[in-house]
């Protein structure tokens, strides 16, 4: 199975959207993106997602974050089906572009596809992929869930907020770390350019190792 998996570049494909052509650099530009692919058009919990990522779409916007979905059907099919997903969503517009690829011929590519479902002519259908691209066209992080698993939008958010922080500062976040907690330091930064770098000061923690790496600051 070709891979498109964390540190590779997102291949700059043209694409067919419920917006028109375009290609996947440009969509891109110079903000995040999240391409996220759905294994069918008019089903249940895709349904969910793209209403509650539509719910969402202002919080991804205040955060420079582009949305981009795809499904295998074709246009026509998609904007039907944003009918039925504004109706459940109410008061949410789908104001992002949906890809479409009736052919089946990005799934692959894009590493979406689900090893185990197929739609009702057999042919293979994507996963609940998740990909958050970076302004530099590198894919940051991914997320592959199989079609009976809907995903969690405040992780999605989260997990941004999470890589927008980790890209400003040489810091990375903890488990269950949101938003205001503590980050940890990267341990490629030393003690002595801590010092410079988080004047406000860090805390290490006291481990039975002696070693200094676990070191928490506010950023
Ligand atoms: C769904 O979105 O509900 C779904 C799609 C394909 C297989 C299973 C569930």
């Amino acid at each position: 199975m070709p891979g498109l998996t964390i540190g590779d570049d997102l291949p700059n494909l043209e694409v067919e959207t419920t917006h028109g052509k375009m290609k996947l650099h440009d969509y891109v530009g110079d903000s995040y993106t999240i391409l996220f692919s759905h294994p069918g058009d008019f089903t249940p919990v895709c349904t969910t997602e793209l209403g509650m990522m539509a719910a969402y779409a202002s919080k991804f916007a205040e955060r420079g974050v582009r949305l981009l979905g795809f499904s295998c059907d074709d246009v026509q099919s998609h904007k039907e089906w944003i009918k039925d997903i504004e109706a459940y969503n109410k008061g949410h517009k789908v104001t992002y572009p949906i890809i479409a690829d009736p052919k089946r011929e990005l799934i692959k590519q894009l590493n979406m596809v689900d090893p185990d479902e197929t739609d009702s002519t057999g042919q293979k259908v994507p996963s609940r992929a998740l990909h958050i691209v970076g302004p530099d066209k590198k894919i940051k992080l991914s997320f592959l869930y199989p079609a009976s698993t809907g995903r969690n939008m405040d992780e999605v958010l989260r997990v941004v907020d999470s890589l927008q922080k980790a890209a400003k500062h040489k810091v990375a976040t903890p488990v269950n770390w949101k938003p205001g907690d503590p980050v940890v330091i990267s341990p490629s930064v030393s003690n002595e350019q801590a010092k410079e770098m988080f004047p406000q000061g860090y805390d290490t923690a006291n481990l039975p190792s002696g070693k200094d790496y676990l070191r928490f600051t506010n950023v």
